[in-house]
């Protein structure tokens, strides 16, 4: 007996296989305690619907894929800067409003000013945003708070604005973002308080599953990252990283040598980088969103990706400076038309991919044994989530845990 049972609905697994999007025609899905207990084709099921489960769902003839994955988000901030999107546009670069004490460090100044409670609401508010997409799984980084106790505080106010929304929270610690302005000329300082008290203090609060570093010229360099990860790897943390955003930091290799879960960004990755991502089943996480905010000259080496077997995840990258994007259909449609992917690679970029690029093995995909987070799309094919541009989200339903959720 299941717990319920969805019927009337094709199926997009995201099983790799040779059929587009693992799809399967006129398919059921049998839910148990939280986990797919059954999928196939409606007509194989050992009996009829209401025989077989307490719950009977239809998905009206419409779309059932894997419950959407966010899988990099800065979610969490105070404030917002709609100024500097105004200054960008009369044409004063991102570079330089960070040099003029903008960017990164003005969004750490309104958090730091924020309260919980302020951080919460906002943070809630996006995430049910990204819910209406389909959304059921979302990576939180901390990294604009840059003290241990603003770096908690920003993490908890992820934790909780996610039941709010009705979506699943990851915490990551984001320590090695910027160096805080009351420790210039004293980085060796922060990365020690970074490795040493911020790390354990998270861990110690249950507050993430993952840390980040951006490394890049302008942030840290990869002896710097290094204290950091391998306190980190030491705990069993998912490894992420920020690289080769602005310049080819060997961040591809990097990542590769410590066996990260991701890269993210990497539009200046080199081959050479993409062929150790390969090997070592790094996922690349492409945010078009910030691409395209930023005016990037230079796209991710999505063939080189393909050739070394690179696992291709996409995500919104939301955060109030390079990516004020609130919707993965959106950033669904810009991998598609600015990077060249696949609308199926687009879709599979966040279910499978961005599963693994969380390091997350128990969703994902459409797949017995699997965690029951489903998204119930009213659409005529699975190809229409990265086609529509803007409008209202097609979605009609979210299940997670095997529970219908209402955001
Ligand atoms: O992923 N690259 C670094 N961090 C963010 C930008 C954060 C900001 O501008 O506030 C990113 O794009
Ligand atoms: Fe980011």
């Amino acid at each position: 007996m299941f717990d319920s049972l969805w019927v009337d609905a094709h199926l997009a697994t995201m099983i790799p296989g040779p059929e587009p999007y693992g799809s399967i025609r006129d398919g059921a899905v049998g839910i148990r305690g939280g986990h797919i207990a059954w999928i196939g084709r409606r007509a194989d099921l050992p009996g009829t619907p209401g025989a077989l489960a307490r719950q009977v769902h239809s998905a009206e003839g419409g779309w059932i894929t894997p419950g959407l994955i966010d899988c990099h988000t800065h979610a969490v901030f105070g404030g917002n800067r709609a100024q500097e999107f105004e200054a960008r546009l009369r044409g004063i670069s991102y570079a330089e409003l960070a040099r003029q004490g903008g960017g990164i460090l003005s969004t750490v100044r309104a958090t730091r000013a924020a309260s919980r409670e302020e951080l919460t609401r906002g943070a809630a508010f996006r995430l049910q945003d990204l819910a209406t997409d389909g959304v059921t799984t979302v990576e939180v980084k901390s990294g604009y708070g840059l003290t241990v106790a603003d770096e908690l505080r920003m993490l908890r106010a992820a934790r909780e604005a996610g039941p709010m929304a009705g979506v699943e929270v990851k915490g990551t610690l984001l320590a090695l973002h910027a160096v805080p302005p009351e420790f210039s000329g004293r980085r060796d300082a922060y990365l020690d308080l970074a490795a040493n008290e911020m790390l354990p203090a998270a861990l110690g609060e249950g507050l993430i599953t993952a840390v980040d570093a951006f490394l890049e010229g302008i942030a840290f360099a990869p002896r710097e990252v290094e204290p950091f990860f391998r306190r980190a790897r030491d705990a069993g943390l998912v490894l992420r990283l920020h690289a080769d955003q602005l310049e080819d930091g060997d961040g591809g290799r990097y990542a590769a040598e410590w066996g990260a879960a991701s890269a993210d960004h990497l539009e200046y990755t080199s081959d050479d980088g993409a062929r150790a991502m390969g090997r070592a089943g790094v996922t690349a996480v492409l945010l078009p969103g910030a691409y395209l905010v930023l005016g990037a000259e230079r796209r991710p080496p999505v063939a080189s990706f393909r050739n070394h077997g690179v696992d291709m995840a996409v995500a919104t990258d939301l955060n109030p400076g390079s990516s004020p994007v609130r919707s993965l259909r959106l950033a669904m449609n810009l991998a598609c038309t600015l990077f060249g992917l696949t609308p199926e690679e687009a879709l599979c970029g966040v279910t499978r991919h961005a599963a693994s690029a969380m390091g997350l093995s128990d969703r994902g995909q459409l797949r017995e044994g699997l965690r029951a987070d489903l998204a119930i799309w009213g659409v005529d094919h699975p190809s229409e989530l990265s086609y529509w541009l803007g409008g209202a989200s097609p979605l009609l339903a979210r299940v997670k845990a095997g529970v219908p959720v209402h955001a």
